[in-house]
């Protein structure tokens, strides 16, 4: 299942919104659609929407040669370009990440004329696809082997195939402990208020048949308190470099809970999700989306009009509950200060 997909004049992403009901592609002609696709959440997930507005970059720039233009037009259309994209959604880095990554391919290829530039263009924007389901296998095979026979492992939010370009992080985790033949049983936390644990995480396992139970987000202490839980594994939209970690909003919960009952608490993500030019946690702006979709479920109210509502999408989960963060270069253990510097700071700057 390839989640993005660029052709010649599309970018093609499965609708997100739609499951689990339908498995429907969305096909955007121009980077405006990509740009809407990620604020809508059509295509959601930290890496996803990295790669999504890396394909839509290539769009804007395949458009402006098409239509011949001299090449100082061309850059003109790519900044707009990446402006726009950049103005979707602010929690996860790894769109800043690849849309960065975009501009410094351009400005190593500059002068060198619209074809040429287009093929550089999109070949990097496929190489951040690549990388991102290689370095999701090895996130997978790191910490499948935290995992032990029999165990529990809750997940909250989704850190799937969906998420990513495939495979997943957090659902790479699990899904590397399945395929090793380990038995485990995954509780998939349902993820309010945009159900992405009910609707798209237990979707994969479903498809998968990697046996799951779902639960809605308040029973999660509960199944802790019962020794159901062993392990928690969850995604990450972006990591200062202190180790406070930015996820999907009830992840903070989780960790104190998991905390309380002595259950290790992972958090896996990519090289692309660490941001060292962060301090803390604090420093993470968090996205705060419409009240409608707290007061609303499928176009209908479930709460009385003229209610005050807040909608934060991520929270941060401070970098004492984490017990380790799994990445392609290995498990990243306290104090993550020194230790993500030592990992990602030279390969962040070269
Ligand atoms: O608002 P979403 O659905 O984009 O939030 C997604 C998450 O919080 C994921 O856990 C995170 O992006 C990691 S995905 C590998």
């Amino acid at each position: 299942m390839e989640t993005i997909t660029l052709t010649e004049s599309l970018v093609r992403l499965i609708d997100q919104r739609k499951l689990p009901a339908e498995l429907t592609y969305l096909e955007c002609e121009h980077y405006r659609e990509v740009a809407q696709a990620i604020k809508d959440m059509a295509v959601r997930g930290a890496p996803a929407i990295g790669v999504a507005a890396a394909f839509g970059l290539v769009q804007a720039v395949r458009q402006a040669v098409q239509r011949e233009l001299p090449e100082a037009e061309l850059v003109r259309c790519f900044q707009e370009a990446a402006d726009t994209l950049a103005a979707t959604r602010p929690t996860a880095v790894n769109l800043f990440w690849a849309i960065e990554r975009m501009t410094a391919k351009l400005r190593s290829v500059r002068g060198k004329g619209g074809d040429r530039i287009l093929k550089a263009l999109e070949a990097e924007a496929r190489s951040i696809q690549a990388e991102d389901v290689a370095m999701n296998r090895r996130i997978g095979e790191y910490g499948a082997r935290l995992i032990k026979d029999g165990w529990g492992v809750l997940t909250h939010c989704n850190a799937g195939a969906l998420a990513t370009a495939g495979y997943g992080t957090a659902l790479g985790v699990i899904r590397a402990a399945h395929e090793s033949g380990k038995s485990i049983h995954v509780y998939v936390d349902e993820t309010r208020p945009l159900l992405q644990g009910a609707r798209l995480t237990a979707w994969e396992m479903v498809q998968e048949g990697i046996p799951a139970t779902l639960i809605t987000d308040n029973m999660a202490g509960h199944f802790m308190q019962r020794g159901k839980i062993n392990f928690v594994v969850v995604g990450a939209d972006r990591i200062a470099a202190n180790g406070d970690v930015a996820n999907k909003i009830g992840t903070y919960t989780v960790a104190v809970l998991a905390r309380e009952h002595g259950i290790p608490f992972y958090v896996a993500a990519p090289s692309s999700t660490v941001d060292l030019k962060l301090k803390t946690g604090a420093d993470i702006p968090i996205e705060e989306r419409s009240p409608s979709e707290v007061t609303a479920w499928g176009g209908k109210a479930v709460a009385p009009e003229g209610i005050a509502v807040a909608n934060p999408a991520f929270d941060v989960t401070p970098a004492r509950l984490v017990t380790g963060i799994i990445t392609d270069r290995g498990i990243i253990y306290p104090p993550y200060d020194v230790n993500l510097a030592r990992a990602f700071g030279a390969a962040k700057e070269a």
